[in-house]
């Protein structure tokens, strides 16, 4: 089916210069990027958008680094496009993504893991109406 996934393109790499080339990874896969805004998130917005991890011993952390630098947010459109942005993307750890994947070729750490993708339909959803109107949403 034809999906919709919400991408975030994170503070290390925006700071590189990297939007260009990540996005050229998603077009390559077949992914359609159908909205995008570069943004500067709050730690208090990066603390509800991961809201999930609350628990987590890493949630402080993850939250101050989405707030210390820009961010692109992005959706992404196409056939199994919530797969697909995942398996472009590569493993949440860069030490065990696969070659050619983003996280691969340009992630630092696992934290410092250069973009995020939404994991299921529900989440998908949720995440996009986060930082999108439907009016934004172009395909
Ligand atoms: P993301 O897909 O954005 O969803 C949650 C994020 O938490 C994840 O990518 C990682 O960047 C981050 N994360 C996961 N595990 C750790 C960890 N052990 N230390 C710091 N950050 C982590």
């Amino acid at each position: 089916a034809i999906e919709r996934t919400l991408s975030i393109i994170k503070p290390d790499a925006t700071k590189r210069n990297l939007t260009g080339k990540i996005n050229a990874k998603f077009e390559d896969a077949g992914l359609r990027i159908i909205a995008q805004k570069r943004i500067k998130l709050t730690k208090e917005q990066a603390g509800t958008f991961y809201e999930v991890h609350k628990e987590r011993p890493f949630y402080d952390e993850l939250c101050g680094f989405m707030a210390s630098a820009p961010v692109v947010v992005q959706v992404l459109e196409g056939e199994g496009a919530i797969a697909k942005n995942r398996e472009v993307m590569g493993a949440t750890n860069p030490s065990d993504a696969a070659a050619g994947t983003i996280r691969a070729e340009f992630a630092e750490s696992v934290g410092e893991n250069s973009v995020h993708g939404s994991d299921a339909p529900e989440t998908a959803a949720a995440e996009i109406a986060y930082f999108f109107s439907g009016l934004e949403l172009v395909g």
